[in-house]
This record gives structure tokens, sequence and C-alpha cells, in this order.
């Protein structure tokens, strides 16, 4: 569909760069920090910052990146990964305050975390994204309008709940029961193989 006139001259890969530059500011600001509620202050936004980015990714970005780019699947596969151990981390700051002992611990962690997942994502799957042929301008403007959206709403509360894995055992179960259904019939004939 022709979204038109009102084309962004961003493409997304852009757009989620200056994300990362903003996230990865108010890390260095976190570490110059020294007050309480200054931290708390930059913790809170620092969430708010990467949920909205997180979902934006998700919702808008990475069904195009595994539609379209190469190996798409598997650096989406990874980087959902990545995303729950961020979301993890998240989680349990967002029950912390200023002066929790372990807040610049934790904090410093998800740096490290947010820091490899960004390289990933800039050095692979962006470069894949734009040597896809995807119309990343129209893709800046679904996400552009997205992130406005969650913005205005107010951070939701986090659970922290360590799903990582999980996904990897529901493939795990279904490839099982895959083999033990082909199995049974196996044993009359010949397996046939599917050719793809
Ligand atoms: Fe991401
Ligand atoms: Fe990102």
């Amino acid at each position: 569909m022709p979204r038109g006139k009102a084309k962004s001259t961003m493409d997304v890969t852009e757009l989620l760069h200056q994300d990362h530059m903003k996230v990865s500011e108010l890390f260095f600001q976190f570490s110059k920090a020294e007050d309480e509620s200054e931290k708390e202050d930059l913790v809170k936004q620092i969430l708010t910052e990467l949920h909205v980015h997180a979902k934006v990714e998700e919702e808008v970005v990475y069904p195009t990146v595994e539609d379209e780019a190469e190996e798409g699947e598997e650096l989406v596969g990874e980087a959902n990964v990545e995303h729950k151990m961020i979301k993890y981390l998240m989680a349990e700051l967002s029950q912390m305050s200023g002066d929790d002992e372990e807040l610049d611990a934790k904090v410093t962690v998800l740096c490290e975390l947010v820091k490899h997942h960004v390289r990933e994502e800039e050095k692979e799957m962006f470069k894949k994204l734009r040597e896809s042929g995807a119309d990343l301008e129209d893709l800046a403007e679904q996400a552009q309008e997205r992130k406005e959206e969650l913005m205005a709403e107010p951070l939701p509360a986090m659970s922290a709940t360590l799903e990582i894995g999980e996904a990897e055992e529901v493939e795990e179960a279904e490839q099982l029961k895959a083999l033990d259904t082909k199995r049974a019939p196996a044993k009359k004939g010949a397996a046939k193989k599917k050719s793809a």
C-alpha cells in the first residue's frame, strides 16, 4: 500500500540507531551519577527507552527481518533471546530504589548486554535488512508511529521471570513429537524425504 506523501526520508535502521545512541548516553550519565534520586530517575528513563525500543523492534522491524533478510530467522531468534535476558534485568531493576546496593552492578550488566545486542543488530541484522531491498522508509514511518503510541503509555509492570530457552524447548518438543509420528509408520515402509 502506498503510504505516499508523508514518507520519512530516514530509514528504519537510522531511527533505531538513534534510539541506541540515546540509551548509550543514558547509561553513560548513570555511570557518572552519584545522587540516588538521579540514579533512580535515569534507571526509569533507561527502562522506558528500552521497553519502547524493544517493542517497536519486535512488532514492526523483526517480522520484516525474518521475512526478507538473509538469515533473518536466525538473526531474529538470537535477538529475541537477548531481548528476554535484557527484560529480565529490566524487571529486576524496576523493583529497585536508588539506594539499593545491587543497583550499580545490575545497571552495569544491563549496559553490557545492551551493548552486545546493539552491536549485533547494527553490524549484522541492520546490514542484512538494508541489503534485503525491503522498504525501510515505510518501516521507519510505522516504527515512529508505534513509538509515539508507546511513549504516551505508562511503563507497564515487569515481572522477572527468566524464560530463556522457552522457545527452543517448545521447538524441541515439537521436533520430538514429529519424530515419534514419523517413527511409527517408518517401520512399514521407507521413510519419505521431503524435497523442499
Ligand atoms: Fe533489539
Ligand atoms: Fe535495537
